[in-house]
């Protein structure tokens, strides 16, 4: 017999996490007012989750997909782990080469999702790797290296005592300033989640150019890129030189083809990117992140993949359009209509999500009980993004557009005048 029997332990790391991932809370939080109040008809905002259908266009690609796993000459078992040829050439083509930007079929990895992406990227680097976050943040980025063990201790503030943040607020124009110390990753978002502020060219070349100078890589998510309107404005890290040396970049079908229930993203990793090994030499990004995607990822399905494919069709090209036309309207009916309550709004222009500043200096979380109690309307507070996002809110305009409404005249009509200002 073993008097000293060894015993499961768990990773230590994740007790560092703070409480619930903030969805899931949100969500806790609205079912808990749900059954008090049972008669309340709450309109969500909180989740950037879509609610118009899948365009036709990538269901009929579906559905011949389908059929064809129905005829043992057309089955297909186990596709390529990275994804088909068929998909990552349309997006090599259509996403980069018509923006003037040269990315390589095989430097594109289909995945089920941006969230997994870049949570999981961070596990091909070192775990000593100081990583720098703008603040706030899509947490994602924090919690997983927060499991990776990367962060310390989080303080009273909500900061982790290993982490570089890097606050992102009105008052720099939500443009933070580059880290004072030395740090190895980071992660940018653009057009931002939560903030839906876009950088510019010039600011990307700035991170570019510091990334460069510090031999650090950018995690560049621009899952939102699609609702650009700004002409100006760059959809990816790439369209800024050097960029391909230093940055991985995710985009997702998500949130512009509808595909938050059907799954199915993509990380780009060029064949320049390195970082330095254990022997002092360069290893490449590239071959590592295909090692782990090998490794863990089967690959999507071969139907989804067919319907991802469609969205770059000359009628997918259009549907998706049509559907970025009708969020985009919602974000304006949103920050026009806050606005002229006297709010200050941020965002919602170029990016799906309004940041709202809290009126009387009340906490996020007391703005998220005052709107969910008076007008039984869901947001997203801001301090769920990170320390910098206290004191402001985010609205999704990921709605039907007479929820869109009809939320704004319940915020106008049961928050007094007094209360917004
Ligand atoms: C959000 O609301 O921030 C997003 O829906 C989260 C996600 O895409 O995972």
């Amino acid at each position: 017999m073993l008097n000293s029997a060894p015993m499961a332990k768990i990773n230590t790391h994740y007790e560092k996490l703070k409480a619930g991932y903030l969805f899931p809370e949100i969500a806790r939080r609205v079912r808990e007012f749900s059954s008090l109040r049972p008669d309340a008809k709450i309109i969500r905002l909180g989740i950037g989750d879509v609610v118009l259908p899948l365009p036709k266009s990538t269901r009929e690609a579906m559905k011949k997909a389908v059929d064809e796993m129905a005829e043992a000459s057309t089955f297909r078992g186990y596709g390529p782990e990275q994804g088909y040829d068929f998909l990552r050439e349309a997006i090599a083509l259509h996403d980069f080469g018509a923006r003037g930007v040269k990315i390589h079929a095989d430097e594109i990895f289909i995945s089920d999702g941006s969230k997994c992406d870049s949570g999981n990227i961070q596990e091909i680097f070192d775990g000593a790797s100081r990583i720098a976050v703008t603040d706030p943040v899509y947490p994602v980025y924090v919690d997983t290296n927060v499991m990776a063990g990367r962060s310390g201790e989080v303080d009273s503030s909500g900061r982790y005592a290993g982490i570089v943040y890097m606050p992102s607020t009105a008052e720099n124009g939500f443009s933070p300033a580059l880290p004072q110390e030395k740090v190895d990753l980071i992660y940018l978002c653009s057009p931002n989640n939560p903030t839906g502020t876009v950088m510019t060219h010039e600011e990307l070349k700035r991170w570019v150019d510091y990334a460069r100078a510090q031999d650090a890589v950018i995690f560049f998510d621009a899952a939102y890129h699609a609702f650009i309107n700004n002409p100006e404005l760059p959809h990816s890290i790439y369209e800024v030189e050097g960029a391909r040396e230093v940055a991985v970049e995710f985009r997702s079908f998500s949130k512009n083809a509808g595909f938050t229930g059907i799954r199915c993203a993509f990380t780009v990793v060029p064949k320049e990117l390195t970082a330095l090994n254990r022997s002092g030499g360069r290893s490449s990004i590239h071959a590592l992140w295909n090692r782990r995607h090998c490794t863990k990822f089967n690959g999507v399905s071969y139907p989804v993949q067919r319907a991802a494919e469609a969205v770059y069709s000359a009628e997918g090209q259009r549907e998706v359009a049509e559907m970025i036309r009708y969020y985009m309207e919602n974000a304006r009916i949103i920050r026009e209509g806050l606005a002229a309550l006297g709010l200050k709004v941020y965002g919602g222009v170029d990016a799906p999500y309004v940041w709202v500043k809290t009126p009387q200096g009340l906490g996020s979380w007391e703005f998220f009980d005052l709107l969910l109690k008076e007008a039984h309307v869901v947001g997203t507070p801001g301090a769920g993004f990170g320390p910098s996002g206290e004191g402001y809110f985010r609205l999704s305009s990921f709605g039907f557009r007479e929820n869109i409404e009809e939320a704004l005249h319940r915020v106008k009509s049961r928050l007094s005048g007094a209360a917004l200002r």
